[in-house]
């Protein structure tokens, strides 16, 4: 069955279960989201995509809120711009990027969509790391959880695209991070260093050891294992 809804005043068609981020995609209209991956289960936990919808008394998650039959729904407004900053500079007081000052104006999804709204990243993250930069032995994964956002696209990446649920999240509140089994080192947590969690990490909290800190690859190669199939990515530097 379709439904008919409005966003930003233009009117759309969607079949019924389609989502309000989705139908706003298939009018060209973009609305900034950290948590979300169109391969990834929807998981509303970074509130960057909310959006004010008629009758509601709050914004609402738009990656996790399917439309209605003549839902108006408004992705731009002042109140929204301020609610997205809040969000970013939350996120930012508790991330920290050791090598942000060489990245040279190569942004991660965190880093875009703060400079997007014209927060200033050197100046809003944390000022010291909270976690050892590199804490894990694994050959091909680099950990870094001081610019985890706890997004979970690692652990729905790993669960949900490869099957092996070796990522998950540890402790509450302000403690809370993601962990391998319970605790482990990634090789003896099952993990089998596809590189599914780094390719669906956002922020670069996950990464490809062999290539940190040496700049962009000048050549990337996709090769897909016989054994796995998930087509990891690693550069040839
Ligand atoms: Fe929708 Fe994170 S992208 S809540």
């Amino acid at each position: 069955m379709m439904v008919t809804l409005t966003i930003d005043g233009k009117t759309i068609q969607v079949p019924e279960g389609t989502t309000v981020l989705e139908a706003a995609e298939q009018l060209g209209i973009t609305i900034p989201t950290l948590c979300y991956h169109k391969d990834l289960s929807p998981y509303g936990g970074c509130r960057l995509c909310v959006v004010e919808v008629k009758g509601a008394r709050t914004p609402l998650a738009s990656c996790t809120l399917t439309v209605s039959e003549g839902m108006e729904v408004k992705t731009q407004s002042p109140g929204l711009e301020a609610s997205r900053r809040m969000v970013l500079e939350l996120l930012l007081s508790n991330y920290h990027d050791a090598g942000y000052a060489a990245n040279d104006g190569r942004f991660n999804e965190l880093e875009h969509w703060a400079s997007a709204h014209g927060l200033d990243v050197k100046y809003l993250q944390a000022k010291a790391p909270r976690f050892e930069i590199n804490s894990d032995p694994s050959p091909a994964i680099w950990v870094d959880l001081n610019k985890c956002i706890l997004c979970t696209r690692c652990i729905r990446a790993c669960a949900e695209v490869q099957g092996r649920f070796v990522w998950g999240l540890a402790e509450r509140g302000f403690d809370s991070h993601i962990v391998a089994g319970s605790g482990e080192p990634l090789l003896e947590a099952r993990c089998e260093s596809c590189g599914a969690c780094v390719a669906y990490c956002p922020t670069g909290a996950l990464d490809n050891k062999p290539s940190v800190g040496k700049g962009k690859a000048e050549k990337v190669v996709t090769t897909t294992c016989t054994y796995c199939g998930v087509g990891c990515q690693f550069d040839l530097n």
